[in-house]
């Protein structure tokens, strides 16, 4: 039977483990014997199905899928037969029927990388759906901290920004949540939600667990990670929800606010970083800064999702 990653809790507690173990082995091969992992998968097709723009996870996909030696095809939704009106549902038929191995989907709509995922033969991997889920995203945000043995009961980690639109924000307290970690969430009113609801094509009923903070200044030499979300103005609506100038004053990560950090503090960004809103330039090259290490990690643990979703097809 075949396996989707629509949410987090899709995967167990074991291969949550068996996802950042064989991730760092991936991370820690040569170029060489890098190599060798090529055949693996050859003669199977990746369907990158990208209804949203995308940098960061649409090419580390493509990366770890070529690295497995998969073909990959890439759709958007200009370049699709979506833009003539064609349902998710005829969507997955059809690519179904080209005889994809795997898709990784990504689309504005909460339910719909699920939705697609009913309908197509093969594994598929949510690459971001709407606002309610984002998985492989809160999978590499933990694998960085698993590797500083920070991704335990007892981890005081804020997320702060656009809460109320992040899918980032949600994948990750639900993960979070699953170690025993309870986040701190830290937004103006106007960025932060009643409650969470649940990610989309999950039947678990368990509400998530997190604190909730308006006041930055306040948490800032508490935390041992803090990761920092933009906010998302896209999911406004056209609506201004806060000034920018304001939400500057209260949320912006600057140098004035490195000062109240802990030296050991991690600080994280999912990316793209809007520099000048959440976080200024000093902050991208403070030592405490690990966004690189987090994107070039998340290449690992899609390597990681990939070789367990396909093999098991
Ligand atoms: N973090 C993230 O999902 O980045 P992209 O939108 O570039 O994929």
């Amino acid at each position: 039977m075949k396996r989707d990653l629509i949410t987090v809790t899709d995967l167990t507690d074991d291969e949550l483990q068996n996802i950042f173990q064989r991730a760092q082995g991936f991370e820690r091969t040569s170029a060489q014997e890098r190599l060798s992992l090529r055949g693996k998968l050859v003669g199977k097709h990746c369907l990158l199905l990208f209804y949203e723009p995308s940098t960061r996870t649409r090419l580390s996909f493509e990366v770890a899928a070529k690295t497995f030696g998969m073909d990959v095809c890439v759709a958007t939704a200009e370049s699709s037969s979506v833009a003539k009106g064609e349902s998710i549902e005829d969507t997955a038929q059809t690519c179904g029927a080209l005889g994809f191995d795997l898709a990784v989907m990504r689309h504005p709509d909460d339910g719909a990388v699920a939705e697609f995922a009913e309908h197509f033969p093969t594994p598929v991997i949510n690459g971001g759906s709407g606002k309610s889920a984002h998985p492989t995203q809160a999978l590499l945000d933990a694998y960085a901290l698993w590797k500083r043995d920070l991704l335990r009961e007892g981890l005081r980690i804020a997320i702060c920004g656009d809460i109320l639109h992040s899918r980032v924000a949600r994948s990750n307290v639900r993960l979070l949540n699953r170690f025993g970690i309870t986040p701190m969430l830290v937004a103006p009113k106007e960025l932060m939600p009643d409650g969470f609801t649940l990610e989309a094509g999950t039947s678990d009923t368990e509400s998530l667990q997190a604190e909730t903070q308006h006041n930055l200044d306040d948490i800032l030499g508490e935390v041992d990670a803090i990761m920092m979300l933009r906010t998302q103005t896209e999911r406004h609506g056209g609506v201004v929800l806060i000034r920018p100038k304001d939400f500057i004053a209260g949320y912006q990560l600057n140098a004035q606010r490195l000062e109240k950090l802990r030296a050991d503090a991690v600080i994280m960004h999912p990316g793209p970083v809007v520099r000048g809103s959440e976080m200024t330039d000093d902050v991208m090259q403070d030592k405490r800064t690990i966004i690189v290490e987090q994107v070039a990690g998340g290449v690992f643990v899609r390597m990681a999702l990939v070789d367990l979703l396909v093999q098991q097809t």
